[in-house]
């Protein structure tokens, strides 16, 4: 299974900051948020990702990661020259795919929690799984529908009616097929290529599960300055009570055996005098 991550995108409702910098990177509490999908991915065992982005982020997305071998993974970066539709992740990485499944995380979302649901879906591998996730405010998300016995039956992007509150986060697991429906799925209305789209094209191949998650799971919006602050207050709360650090990816690196600890002891060297590094020599010294 390979993994990607869409971190590209205006982010304009950050602006004036979205006018020099990506949404992607902005601070969530101690870390870049890009971190949190990433070791969302790191953490269901994908070790190949492919960051797709604009031309004037992956360069720092480039100085973060490098080619991901401080972290036992293999990144590698791939061009999105305008916001054409999430869908558009899988003409993008149709070479990085090859024959393999694809997980999309969106790179401005942020799960916590009980992550059994995602491994679960990973292992089936076969046609697509995306997930149903209680909200407040259907209209901003795609949201789907179900019937009584709970199957899934229709999914609308954003509707200005929506059918139910449950949103589809920015999480899908596909199998090889999401190459080729991308590929044949038109632009809508607002010139984009749809996820929604592509999800229903294996709804109606009856080769769709939606999973519901339930509340014990945190998923986090960050489009706006309110919910970014949201998401660094929970996870500022959570980080100081526990003392351990959410996405860390060092830590994750290091705990999954993706590296080794002559391999983490070279990673902490590289790392400047902070408390990001004091926390990884914890990390060591409890090992
Ligand atoms: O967050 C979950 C929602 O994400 C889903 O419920 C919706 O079905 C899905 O369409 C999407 O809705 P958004 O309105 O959040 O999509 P947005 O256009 O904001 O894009 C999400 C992220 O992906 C954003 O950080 C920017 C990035 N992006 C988006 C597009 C369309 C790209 O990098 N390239 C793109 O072409």
């Amino acid at each position: 299974m390979k993994g990607i991550i869409l971190a590209g995108g205006a982010g304009s409702r950050l602006y004036p900051v979205s006018k020099v910098y990506s949404k992607q990177l902005t601070l969530i509490y101690d870390k870049p948020l890009i971190y949190f999908p990433l070791s969302i991915l790191m953490l269901s065992n994908i070790r190949e990702i492919l960051i797709i982005s604009n031309e004037e982020t992956i360069p720092l997305y480039k100085k973060l990661f490098d080619d991901g071998s401080d972290y036992g993974i293999r990144i590698e970066y791939a061009l999105q020259t305008a916001p054409n539709g999430i869908a558009e992740s899988f003409i993008i990485g149709e070479d990085f795919i090859g024959n393999d499944g694809a997980t999309l995380i969106l790179g401005d979302n942020i799960f916590y929690g009980n992550l059994d649901f995602i491994y679960k879906a990973m292992a089936k591998n076969d046609g697509a799984t995306i997930f149903g996730y209680r909200v407040n405010d259907p209209e901003r998300y795609g949201i789907v529908e179900f019937d009584d016995k709970g199957k899934a039956i229709s999914i609308e992007e954003k509707p200005a009616k929506p059918r139910s509150n449950f949103a589809v986060p920015g999480l899908y697991v596909y199998d090889n097929e999401v190459v080729n429906i991308a590929k044949n799925i038109k632009p809508s209305p607002r010139g984009e290529l749809e996820i929604t789209d592509v999800n229903n094209v294996y709804l109606n191949k009856g080769k769709l599960s939606v999973e519901k998650i339930g509340r014990g799971v945190a998923w986090l919006d960050t489009g706006t300055p309110e919910s970014l602050l949201q998401a660094s207050n929970f996870f500022g709360v959570i980080e100081d009570r526990q003392g351990l650090k959410v996405a860390c990816i060092e830590e994750i690196a290091f705990n999954k055996g993706f590296i080794d600890q002559k391999k983490f002891e070279s990673v902490l060297s590289k790392i400047p005098k902070s408390l990001y590094k004091t926390y990884l020599e914890k990390i060591l010294k409890e090992h």
